[in-house]
């Protein structure tokens, strides 16, 4: 059967689509991975139903789509990391396989994925792709839910487009873990120092812009810190009016694949003594938002 995608709601054509007639534990072709590009270009969130597959299938599935990052962000990182650093740890559970507990700081430092937020936007060279697998998921809640960054920037008036065109801000884990009130080490403070990021970006294949938002944005430069804060604010709730987000429920061995250059998204909550494992391979993007031209 051959690879076709369609969108998860046909109430909305052009965010969000599903694919089917593909297997990800075998090659792609040279077709496949151009038709899973088109897609994402078009869609920016593609869910690939029952795909079963194990680390190295997802490593090997993803490396089509360019250079994976290393876990660097994750909070556990040597001895104690349960995957290897091509996987971000996205679960609740430790190295030994036990759920965490309530207080666990691997477990606090987690919940900021139910801040909406692009990912490794606080890294120099932010993400392109994310490819999240579904290895256990609990009996309810736990659904990710993405926004459309896209329509965003097209809906902003004007004024405000104009306003905030060239804007830069500065990107750390401390901010977005900060608003939720995270203890963080003198280490952490060193490890995550700010990042510049431009707040609008071009996708370099579409030549579309999108608003480049994220929960690890603190800053705005030449801006006083209240009032870049609620700037983005403001920004944040545009973006993810309602009709604007698409909700991916999870079912077993979905693998959820977002280009983080065109959207957020955020984690909902999920009952903390059920097993949520998932395993998160992350392409790189192309260049630092700043190497793009005004
Ligand atoms: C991620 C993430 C959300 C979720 O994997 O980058 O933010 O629902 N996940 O687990
Ligand atoms: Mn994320």
């Amino acid at each position: 059967m051959a690879l076709t995608i369609a969108p998860a709601d046909p109430a909305r054509p052009n965010f969000g689509g599903i694919v089917t007639g593909i297997d990800l534990r075998l090659p792609l072709t040279q077709a496949e991975v151009a038709a899973i590009d088109a897609g994402m270009d078009h869609y920016a969130v593609l869910a690939f139903p029952n795909q079963p597959i194990s680390d190295d299938e997802q490593l090997a599935f993803s490396r089509n789509f360019g250079p994976l990052e290393q876990a660097t962000g994750d909070i556990v990182q040597g001895a104690a990391r349960r995957l290897r650093m091509e996987l971000n740890d996205i679960s609740n559970l430790d190295r030994e396989g036990r759920i965490r507990a309530l207080d666990d700081r691997a477990r606090l430092f987690g919940l900021g994925n139910r801040l909406w937020h692009s990912d490794s936007s606080f890294k120099a060279i932010p993400a392109k792709y994310s490819l999240l697998s579904a290895r256990k998921i609990p009996d309810r809640g736990g659904d990710t839910q993405f926004a459309d960054m896209r329509a965003a920037w097209d809906t902003l008036d004007p004024a405000t487009q104009s306003e905030i065109r060239n804007y830069v801000c500065d990107h750390s884990q401390l901010y977005s873990r900060g608003v939720l009130g995270f203890d963080f080490t003198d280490e952490d403070r060193i490890r995550w120092a700010p990042v510049q990021q431009r707040l609008v970006r071009r996708h370099p294949v579409t030549g579309r812009l999108s608003l480049f938002l994220s929960s690890h944005a603190g800053t705005i430069h030449g801006l006083p810190i209240p009032e870049a804060r609620s700037l983005l604010r403001d920004l944040v709730e545009h973006a993810t009016q309602r009709e604007r987000v698409h909700t991916h429920k999870w079912r077993l061995h979905d693998l959820v694949m977002w280009d983080n250059r065109t959207t957020m998204h955020r984690a909902t909550n999920a009952p903390p003594d059920q097993v949520r494992d998932m395993r998160r391979t992350t392409i790189e993007s192309e260049s630092s938002t700043m190497q793009q031209v005004a």
